[in-house]
């Protein structure tokens, strides 16, 4: 097989004239986010992004404005090598992967912020609000450097999805957003670049999150849950069983993520835990309240 060959560009003006030069011959360009580390996660985003668009920009760029913890920002694992081969393999074209000075110059002193429980709830309470905003600020400022047609988020970040979704409509960023359904390895952990990080007892017991998720989801589906409050308790009591108490559990409306009032509508069960001293995150979308409940998982 040959390999495709990617280039690998790491200061803006190079970015900005390669993907000019495809501009004027046609091309459209899809855009995937990423902080390296890549697994099938992230290469199922590049993948349809290949399948849709001439160009394929990946940024491998570990954004250290959205860590609120040091030791995390440093053990984020790091395989720029490995990372570029793997996004070549799925479909890529372009590698961006800047230096932090690139993205944040010595003056740099602007900030992207979403407002409201979008942002203040799960990840937003559990991490700070200095979570999101530097997630939202370095996405605006890879979407103003790229420009690209379209831009693919996962669904495993679904509170990361809806806060881009939110900026991009309320800023007039011209692109449109796709979120892509989670990755899972066969026994149900999501992927996460984090999951390098479990020992193989870590990732035996982290099973029991997906696991949890799918009791509530469960839970909610076959009546046993009367309540949101029910159908959280189901879930708790599963990763209680593994050992692990959760930071969250919690059963919200899927587009507010305000905590569900009623079993109904569509919902997001988002669960987040720490387990063998890595911090995972996992959701489940359900729809209740309909005859045959369905689990998207
Ligand atoms: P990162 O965690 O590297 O994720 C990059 C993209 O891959 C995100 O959109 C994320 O939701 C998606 N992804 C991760 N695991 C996935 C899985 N198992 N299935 C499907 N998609 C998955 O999210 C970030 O980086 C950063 O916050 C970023 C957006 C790059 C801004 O710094």
């Amino acid at each position: 097989m040959t390999e495709r060959i990617v280039e690998t560009i790491r200061t803006v003006p190079d970015l900005r004239d390669a993907i000019a030069a495809r501009r004027a011959d046609g091309a459209t360009v899809g855009f995937v986010p990423t902080m390296g580390a890549l697994h099938r996660g992230h290469c199922a985003l590049i993948k349809r992004a290949a399948s849709e668009h001439d160009v394929v920009v990946v940024s491998i760029f570990v954004n250290p404005s959205q860590f609120n913890q040091a030791a995390d920002l440093e053990h984020y694992p790091r395989d720029e090598n490995g990372d570029v081969k793997a996004a070549a393999a799925a479909g890529a074209t372009i590698c961006f992967a800047p230096s932090a000075e690139e993205i944040y110059p010595a003056d740099f002193a602007s900030s992207v912020r979403v407002c409201g429980p979008l942002t203040e709830t799960l990840e937003g309470q559990e991490r700070g609000l200095g979570h999101f905003d530097g997630m939202a600020t370095v996405v605006t400022i890879l979407l103003n450097i790229v420009q690209p047609n379209v831009a693919y988020f996962g669904a495993k970040d679904a509170q990361q999805a809806l806060v881009v979704r939110r900026f991009v409509t309320d800023l007039q960023i011209p692109v449109e957003i796709v979120t892509a359904e989670t990755v899972r390895d066969q026994d149900g952990l999501a992927l996460s670049s984090r999951n390098a990080r479990l020992s193989p007892a870590g990732r035996e017991q982290a099973l029991a999150i997906s696991a949890a998720l799918q009791a509530s989801a469960n839970a909610i589906s076959d009546g046993s849950a009367a309540s949101p409050d029910g159908a959280a308790a189901a879930g708790v009591e599963r990763l209680r069983a593994a050992g692990i108490t959760p930071e969250y559990l919690a059963i919200t409306d899927s587009s507010t993520l305000e905590p569900a009032r009623e079993l109904s509508g569509t919902l997001l069960i988002a669960c987040a835990a720490t387990v063998d001293g890595v911090r995972l995150i996992d959701n489940l979308t359900v729809i209740a309240n309909r005859e045959a409940a369905t689990a998207n998982c």
